[in-house]
């Protein structure tokens, strides 16, 4: 049919009636619709900010996972961000989300890393030598590097560890517990949800991988290859065409992450049901999760129906826009650029808020620095690398997350002026007239629109540059209706307008995970 013609019998019915009378039919078959006041009135007087799902999953999702050998460092920081902000919005949505921190905390790294403490004589030695576990890590490879009999005693420990010999179990779970309060610490400074309860790491699994290979080769997927158990599934080649190998089981009966990954996803489809299972990680992982993936399906780890995703994302750059390191070509740790990010909040605060006192600003900072480190990653197109730049993303103008917070403070502050509690406000009372209140009003009603394709697509920067356009229109409604000194209708659908700004501020930035200041 001709789209014009189709677009005029659209128009001729009428389900527009009640929602816009200036419908206009452009260019080759365009329906353009002006919103009528009257309907963006009622329906932010009636609509709730999100309508749950009507189609409610049980969703795991698998995020920060550091491999608990060394310190926290910048590599993590975009699993747990992201992560943790998706499953924010799955939960906001009405789904029931399983976090699943799948820590590596097992293999070889931890047999060097026994053998190093059981060789520390004392228990004093012992608990000083684990207060810096990088140090601690980085000691333990060295020797291994160059003393073969500790080389040997570190291979050892891992077949120890393998049979849960108890005195070197002992000494595992002393490095284990440090390692999670260090994490603890982390997640606590983020503002992140996962917790202890959420910790499954690789360990738990190592007494369900002989399990693994049997399945495999049940399904007769199990072929041997130099001595290794591989699986071959089609279509994986390398670049000379000759089939790309799935190692499951090395020559030496060693297990590895793929085999690891299998018991994993069966735990994750058995025991916690899983509809779908999302995984967060970089880039350099996709192979890894391709193939799992497929050989998962073929012998029934999970259900067709299963949904497995792998997300994966880019990396962080410094502002030259290479690979963000410190002057001695480390990964910087992530709790050093929570203090850095932490000291700039405090000068810019320091600057900005000299009406407050210091506990507050103090306060502020916090929330400003925790809120721009999450927002520099998380408004950004997942899979783009990004610039780690703090005077960017402290920036009070731009899309930031300070300028948001800023804005949510400031209508907190034109409540407080007008000594009323916005928590009272009834949205019911909006009666959009300036079309500056349509503009803002028309952004204030997408925001369902927006959180689903957030969570469709599993990217957060849809959140963020909706949260940017809506305040950016803010600023203009506020610049040109003034709220507290007009007449007492107009004053109450204004501030009705502030109200549910605020609110859909709070809950987007919520979304992100990013706290919003009272004042600033
Ligand atoms: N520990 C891994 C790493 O640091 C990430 C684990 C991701 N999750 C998984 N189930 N493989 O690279």
């Amino acid at each position: 049919m001709n789209p014009r013609t189709l677009a005029q019998q659209l128009v001729d019915t009428d389900v527009l009636e009640d929602v816009s009378s200036n419908v206009a039919i452009a260019g080759p078959g365009f329906i353009n619709v002006s919103l009528d006041n009257d309907f963006l009135s009622s329906s932010l007087g009636s609509e709730p900010l999100v309508a749950p799902t009507n189609k409610p999953l049980r969703i795991v999702v698998d995020y920060s996972s550091p491999n608990v050998a060394k310190q926290m460092h910048v590599g993590h920081l975009r699993s747990t961000v992201i992560g943790d902000s998706i499953s924010r919005m799955l939960t906001l949505a009405g789904h029931t989300v399983v976090r699943q921190n799948h820590i590596g905390d097992w293999g070889t790294a931890f047999g060097k890393i026994v053998a190093y403490i059981d060789d520390l004589k004392s228990d004093q030695e012992i608990n000083s030598g684990l207060e810096d576990l990088e140090q601690l890590y980085i000691a333990a490879s060295q020797r291994f590097d160059r003393d073969s009999s500790f080389a040997s005693k570190a291979r050892e420990a891992v077949l120890k560890l393998q049979s849960h010999d108890p005195r070197t179990m002992d000494i595992w779970q002393k490095f284990i517990d440090v390692s999670l309060r260090h994490l603890e610490d982390i997640y606590g400074k983020l503002d992140i949800l996962l917790t202890p309860a959420d910790i499954k790491g690789e360990s738990s699994f190592n007494d369900d991988l002989p399990a693994v290979i049997e399945r495999l080769e049940t399904n007769g997927l199990l072929v041997e290859s130099d001595g290794a158990q591989c699986v071959f599934i089609n279509g994986f080649v390398r670049k000379d065409g000759s089939r790309l190998p799935m190692i499951v089981q090395k020559s030496d009966g060693g297990y590895l992450y793929h085999t690891t990954d299998l018991a994993t996803l069966l735990y994750r489809t058995r025991e916690l049901e899983a509809d779908q299972v999302l995984y967060f990680t970089d880039a350099r992982q996709i192979l890894h999760f391709q193939m799992l993936f497929a050989v998962a399906k073929k012998a029934k780890f999970a259900e067709e129906a299963t949904e497995l995703e792998h997300h994966a994302f880019g990396s962080i750059l410094n502002a030259n826009g290479e690979p963000l390191k410190t002057r001695s070509g480390e990964n910087p740790r992530l709790s050093d650029l929570i203090e850095q990010a932490e000291i700039h909040a405090r000068n810019v605060v320091e600057e900005k808020s000299q009406h407050l006192d210091v506990e507050q600003r103090s306060e502020i900072a916090h929330h400003v620095a925790i809120g721009a480190i999450k927002y520099a990653d998380l408004s950004k197109n997942r899979t783009s690398d990004y610039k780690f730049d703090l005077n960017t993303m402290m920036s009070l103008e731009g899309n930031t997350s300070p300028y948001l917070q800023y804005a949510h403070a400031r209508i907190s502050a034109i409540f407080a002026r007008g000594g009323i509690n916005g928590e009272e406000i009834e949205l019911d009372r909006i009666r959009v007239k300036h079309p500056a209140e349509h503009d803002l009003a028309v952004r204030l009603l997408r925001f369902q629109e927006v959180l689903e394709q957030s969570i469709t697509e599993r990217k957060a920067h849809h959140m963020c540059n909706y949260l940017y356009d809506l305040t950016v229109h803010f600023t203009r409604f506020y610049e040109k209706c003034p709220v507290l000194n007009t007449e007492s209708k107009e004053r109450d659908s204004r501030l009705g307008l502030c109200a549910r700004t605020a609110e859909n501020l709070r809950v987007g930035l919520g979304c992100l995970g990013i706290s919003v200041p009272k004042r600033m």
